[in-house]
């Protein structure tokens, strides 16, 4: 099962299902363009107070067709590589194309380079490698480096500073690199780290103390500090002032140009996955509805997490009279959604609509199973519903073989 999270109950659509959603075909994703520019006003306030510069993370929502909801409230996108940073150039002209990659191809580099603005590496020999060329097309260059400072108990998975890790560089590191060649610092223009996940900003000002601590020498020779991302602005009750001060100390001590690079903030709750129950089965104490929506395939998160997404009218299991397992179809044991109780049993036919469908979801799914990929929609701020892309057995086929 699903570990247990404490994650806010559904609060969108004003706690209901709008009429026009039970036209909709199930499986389907709903992306909610009010919410969205809701979470770019909060981000795009902050760039105002502050003078920090907010990136869209495009590997948590990249749903270009609503890239202009947010675009007036940011300075551009960020990309995990080539097709992400193309994608972030095309879709959001005129923003910044901000790119950090574990490790990048040399046969990708050229093009990269055509796209991208800054260009983060992960370590000093890729700094190496890669930095001078950069450089000479005009580019601005960052290292991402590993502060060592976990804030995330229990989540190894998602934790940059977890021992091991291959994200980032340490100081140890940096210091072993620049001992072996000196002329690696005089090729950085900024620094980069990415260590938090869902957090609020005590979090962040417990790592920029680390950050403080481990490369404080070298940033005051920097134009630029990109703090990443995993921060949780836009979700109701974050720390907003903490933030600001951060953002602050960083500018005053160092005087450099700060960076955010959000991704679940930017689409925080501003999307819904809807699916209809298929059938009903009892095992013992257990009833389980299986939905033609999977877990496995559609909201993977759910599993990797993992965690219980928000459901509407539904509560916590053993909160309401009826308590019931949500499944996937798919052949996996564990395609569950999780344990919900509501207050009479959910019937074959029955529409159920999950929130916090924009992030991770459709940049993640998968056909496993053949399962069908849910359409896109997206509603409007006065409730109009549109298809941006449905998908059919053909989306299917063609990733596995030669065309036929
Ligand atoms: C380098 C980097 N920046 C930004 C993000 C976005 O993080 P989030 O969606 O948690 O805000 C990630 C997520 O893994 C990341 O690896």
């Amino acid at each position: 099962m699903p570990a247990p999270d404490t994650r806010a109950p559904f609060a969108a659509l004003g706690g209901t299902v709008p009429p026009e959603l039970a036209a909709l075909p199930t499986p389907c994703y709903l992306l909610d363009e009010g919410a969205l520019a809701r979470n770019g006003r909060i981000l795009g306030a902050l760039a105002q107070r502050t003078g920090c510069k907010v990136l869209l993370a495009q590997k948590a929502f990249s749903n270009y067709d609503l890239y202009p909801v947010l675009a007036p409230y940011l300075a551009g996108t960020e990309a995990s590589g080539l097709y992400e940073a193309r994608l972030g150039a095309e879709e959001m002209p005129g923003g910044e194309v901000h790119v950090f990659c574990a490790a990048y191809r040399a046969d990708e580099m050229e093009e990269l380079l055509r796209w991208a603005d800054h260009i983060v590496f992960n370590s000093p020999a890729q700094l190496a490698a890669f930095g001078p060329a950069a450089r000479a097309a005009g580019k601005s260059v960052g290292l991402r480096i590993n502060p060592e400072c976990s804030t995330q108990e229990g989540h190894a998975i998602y934790d940059p500073c977890a021992p091991g890790s291959r994200l980032g560089t340490t100081r140890a590191q940096w210091h072993a690199a620049v001992a072996a060649d000196p002329g690696l610092a005089g090729l950085l223009d900024g620094l980069h780290f990415h260590t938090l996940c869902e957090q609020d900003a005590d979090a962040l000002a417990v790592t920029l103390d680390a950050v403080a601590e481990k490369f404080g020498d070298l940033l005051p020779k920097m134009q630029w500090l990109n703090m990443g991302g995993g921060h949780h602005i836009t979700r109701p009750g974050y720390d907003l002032a903490t933030l600001e001060r951060c953002i602050a100390r960083a500018q005053r001590d160092w005087g450099v140009t700060v960076y955010l690079e959000p991704g679940e903030a930017c689409a925080l709750n501003a999307g819904y996955l809807l699916t209809r129950v298929l059938d009903v089965v009892q095992n013992g104490d257990t009833t389980v509805a299986i939905l033609d929506a999977s877990a496995a395939c559609h909201m993977p998160d759910v599993i990797e997490m993992p965690y219980r997404p928000p459901l509407l009218y539904a509560a916590d299991a053993g909160e309401k009279p009826c308590t019931v397992r949500l499944a996937g179809p798919t052949c996996l044991a564990g395609d569950v959604i999780g344990d919900y109780s509501f207050d009479a049993p959910p019937r074959p036919g029955d529409l159920l609509v999950f929130g916090d469908m924009a992030i991770y979801t459709t940049c993640k799914n998968n056909t496993f199973n053949g399962m069908p990929l849910p359409a896109i929609w997206a509603r409007d701020a006065a409730g109009a519903c549109r298809c941006l892309r449905s998908f059919g057995y053909g989306d299917f086929k063609t990733r596995l073989g030669s065309p036929r």
